[in-house]
């Protein structure tokens, strides 16, 4: 049935109207929030992960009728259906497995292929980390390259950021994505060759920004002394085509396989994660495996009202269909998060950036809001001023590690007092009146720009501490989050036709850039940009 007759929706719309101008502020007031309290009843805590999710515009009765929709729109069979490998993606007739890597007993077929890579990847790292694996001169590798784009670099890189203080302090982690030569150049600019070890992460082996990185790369390394026939001991390859790694130069031996039921964007898990595997090793990483993999038992066996990825999804359809919210933001309150927003954008926005359904109609309702995010406190001081004042809602997720991973003890309570009191003043704002008693005489008249409407949601996510087990669950909550945004829109989450057209349009520009001509076919604006470039440029 299309998602605007199921009951529930119609139930959510009438809801809506009925409590959508309400202020939290008054459920939160002292006579109104008894036994137990808003914060009691909609905290949940599993795998080491406590989400707070009172301060949202929700009573009871919303949360009881979102699990309707929940039903109604079939979560729970389309996350069983995901985890025993059936056809989850389509329209490229795939399953979606990247739980099956974290699984402690992964579907029979899958079982002993991923036991197998596994096996061989720390293999591969133990021989690097204890110094056995050298360069071409004999000295032991001390920069790791992870050469990738999207999903085969966002991942580790966002791992070995996040969990550095565990990392190999003998090895230095570069990662370059960026077809723009400078960041490569920038990389290489402080490398040794005899000390490097490029890994070149791509699961099609294909893509123009990898494969571009990883020839100039190659270059460098033959003309920095590396000899042909030594290069193995400098290149590994990670993809789900290893016939085209080889061809690359690539030996065999040194090709790390993928499969084509892991998506770019969930795939970590997979071989995909090799540098944060020969950086943070294999005891730690197999602590991240082992968070997921919990956070996985708990997606399947929560009640849903208990279910940590089905209420942050849940509540993401609540304010992007019935509020309108065009998009979200994340706040992680911890440096090591920096590239957590980067690495939700690719999976949320590549994942349900669709807008049409699984039976080819269009979606006659709104699909992923905008994920965009920066560290707290850093984002306090740039676009916070929006979000308290501005004219749009944005709902913002919180993320916070409880424990501290460094010794300036008096740093952290101001890190956790500022991000309690962010989700506390974008959920009380401060009434006209308020702010009127507030100040003296003198700044009366600006009252207005002093006072907030408040009422904006957020969820506060704790964790305990930030450790491999604890981020691995993280992940994990925002894969299935997005799975179940997924299936209440009706949408492929694990298929990315959106990136096709703009890489077939740019072979083309490419083409008439290399060879000076412009190509009359084009509209006159691309034909105007390629001429001004090429009378510019010097290519
Ligand atoms: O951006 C499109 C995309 O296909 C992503 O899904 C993927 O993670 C990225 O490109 C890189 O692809 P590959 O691993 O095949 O190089």
């Amino acid at each position: 049935m299309p998602l605007k007759s199921l009951a529930a929706w119609t139930a959510l719309d009438a809801h809506y109207a009925a409590i959508g101008t309400e202020h939290m502020r008054d459920w939160f007031a002292a006579a109104n929030d008894l036994h137990p309290t808003r914060a009691q009843r909609f905290t949940l805590e599993s795998c080491g992960i406590t989400l707070d999710f009172s301060k949202n515009r929700i009573t009871d009765q919303t949360l009881q009728l979102l699990m309707q929709l929940a039903h109604e729109a079939c979560v729970p069979a389309a996350r069983d259906a995901m985890f025993a490998g059936e056809i989850v993606n389509p329209t490229e007739a795939r399953a979606a497995l990247h739980t099956a890597l974290r699984a402690q007993n992964p579907p029979a077929p899958y079982a002993a292929q991923i036991k197998h890579e596994w096996n061989r990847m720390v293999d591969f790292a133990n021989q690097v980390r204890e110094q056995q694996w050298r360069g071409h001169t004999g000295k032991p590798i001390q920069s790791i390259v992870n050469i990738g784009i999207g999903g085969s670099d966002l991942g580790p890189k966002m791992l070995c950021h996040a969990l550095a203080p565990l990392g190999d302090p003998r090895l230095s982690m570069h990662f370059v994505s960026n077809v723009d030569g400078a960041d490569l150049q920038r990389v290489l600019s402080q490398l040794d060759p005899a000390t490097t070890l490029a890994v070149i992460v791509s699961k099609t082996f294909t893509t123009l920004e990898t494969m571009t990185n990883a020839e100039s790369l190659r270059h460098w390394l033959l003309n920095h002394g590396v000899p042909e026939a030594k290069l193995g001991q400098h290149l590994v390859g990670v993809t789900a085509d290893p016939a085209k790694a080889v061809q690359f130069g690539i030996l065999p031996e040194q090709v790390f396989k993928i499969w084509d039921w892991v998506g770019g964007r969930y795939s970590l898990w997979s071989a995909v994660g090799l540098s944060a595997l020969l950086y943070l090793g294999p005891t730690h990483f197999a602590k991240l495996l082992a968070g997921a993999a919990q956070m996985d038992q708990h997606f399947r066996e929560a009640p849903l009202i208990r279910n940590l990825p089905i209420i942050l999804a849940l509540l993401g359809i609540w304010y992007r269909n019935f509020f309108g919210a065009p998009s979200y933001s994340i706040a992680p309150y911890a440096a090591a998060l920096r590239y957590f927003p980067a690495y939700l954008q690719q999976l949320e926005m590549e994942s349900n950036g669709k807008s049409v359904c699984l039976d080819g109609s269009f979606a006659d309702y709104e699909t992923v809001p905008i994920v965009w995010g920066e560290t707290g406190t850093n984002g306090q001081h740039a676009f916070f001023q929006m979000l308290h004042q501005g004219s749009t809602m944005v709902p913002v997720d919180f993320i916070l590690p409880l424990t501290p991973e460094h010794e300036l003890a008096h740093h952290h309570p101001k890190l956790l007092a500022n991000c309690f009191a962010q989700s506390q003043a974008l959920m009380l704002g401060r009434t006209l009146e308020a702010t009127q008693q507030r100040v003296g005489p003198d700044q009366q008249a600006i009252c207005p720009h002093l006072t907030f409407a408040g009422n904006r949601p957020s969820n506060t996510i704790m964790l305990d501490a930030l450790t491999p087990h604890t981020l691995g669950a993280l992940i994990a909550v925002y894969e299935h989050k997005t799975l179940v945004q997924a299936t209440i829109w009706n949408i492929n989450p694990f298929d990315q036709w959106g990136v096709e057209l703009g890489k077939q349009l740019s072979a083309v520009i490419e083409n008439d850039l290399v060879t000076q001509t412009v190509n009359q076919a084009h509209d006159s604006s691309t034909r105007a940009l390629i001429a001004h470039a090429l009378r510019v440029t010097h290519l």
